[in-house]
């Protein structure tokens, strides 16, 4: 049985990665892309997703553009440093011939969750801010989602964008917020794994061995996330942050669940940002997601070669 996606998605150049991955995986189907302001604007993110689908020969597949600021906040956290001026590292994608849909993220997201109750799971791999929305303009909208999977957070790791706060869930703290109180069944993937799933330049010119449109997407988009890894992690290899929130479908058994009552501090003070775990149930509140602690990551960057080469032998 394949499962039915959306991502939300702010790319990015691990986003782009997650696409590549959802295309090459037949265990997966996705539906949509839904754009939000992240990693780069509004405009490029939307733009990126378009194109990268265009060079992945899958335009069929809807993307709609969302919110480009956050909740409360008047302006976006860019992530210009990590993932280059226009999101995508060095690459050159090809100008999108599709167009976005014609209604805003938010609006589509709701009408295709409540079209079909409990079939459909949403990848939210950028700031929370259009799910956040689409869970208060629309309440069904919660109760119909078959499964939120999110890349964000460090629970017991440092942060990425504050020495406390990982990035997607700085951006908008507010959204992450109502999305974590909504009811809805949360697996979250947060740095605490995604630090372990590092794609090595000798991985990338693996996947160079074929010739094909898409290895050297990959490697021109990830050339400058590699290098900035080397600055200032002092390894040489990205994390594969938001693939690895598709291991939920195609490789679970890859991943370790545990299961906490998480919160995220929107306090605006030096942890804002910051997600938390209540290890010891002093709160007595029930747990509100699945929170992945533990995954082999070596064996899901072998995965994602593999998959990634079986797509270069096709595009
Ligand atoms: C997250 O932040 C972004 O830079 C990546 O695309 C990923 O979604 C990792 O903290
Ligand atoms: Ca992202």
């Amino acid at each position: 049985m394949t499962s039915k996606i959306i991502i939300d998605t702010d790319p990015g150049v691990d986003d782009a990665l997650t696409f590549l991955l959802a295309l090459a995986s037949p265990e997966i189907k996705l539906e949509a892309l839904t754009s939000v302001h992240g990693n780069i604007g509004i405009e490029n993110t939307t733009r990126n997703a378009l194109a990268v689908l265009e060079l992945a020969h899958a335009s069929h597949i809807p993307v709609a553009r969302g919110c480009e600021l956050p909740i409360i906040s008047r302006s976006y956290n860019s992530g210009k440093n990590v993932h280059g001026v226009k999101g995508v590292g060095n690459a050159e994608l090809p100008e999108p011939k599709s167009k976005v849909v014609n209604q805003h993220a938010i609006d589509f997201l709701i009408e295709k969750v409540n079209a079909e109750p409990n079939q459909i799971s949403v990848f939210p791999i950028g700031p929370l801010t259009n799910i956040a929305l689409a869970i208060t303009k629309e309440p069904s909208f919660a109760k119909n989602i078959k499964e939120l999977v999110i890349m964000g957070g460090a629970i017991k790791h440092g942060g990425n964008a504050t020495p406390l706060a990982e990035f997607n869930i700085y951006a908008d703290p507010h959204a992450a917020h109502v999305v974590f109180h909504a009811g809805i069944p949360i697996k979250l993937i947060p740095l605490d794994v995604t630090y372990q799933c590092l794609l090595t330049t000798a991985d990338v010119e693996e996947i160079n061995q074929i010739k094909s449109p898409i290895a050297t997407f990959i490697k021109d988009a990830t050339s400058v996330y590699i290098n900035f890894y080397k600055q200032y992690e002092g390894f040489d290899g990205c994390a594969l942050h938001d693939p690895l929130t598709l291991a939920t479908i195609i490789a679970p058994e890859l991943l370790t669940f545990e299961e906490y009552h998480i919160d995220v501090d929107m306090s605006g003070g030096i942890s804002n940002g910051n997600t938390f775990a209540d290890f010891m149930k002093v709160s007595k509140k029930p747990a509100n997601m699945q929170v992945a602690m533990q995954v082999r990551g070596k064996e899901f960057i072998e995965l994602f070669i593999n998959r990634m080469e079986n797509l270069c032998q096709k595009i």
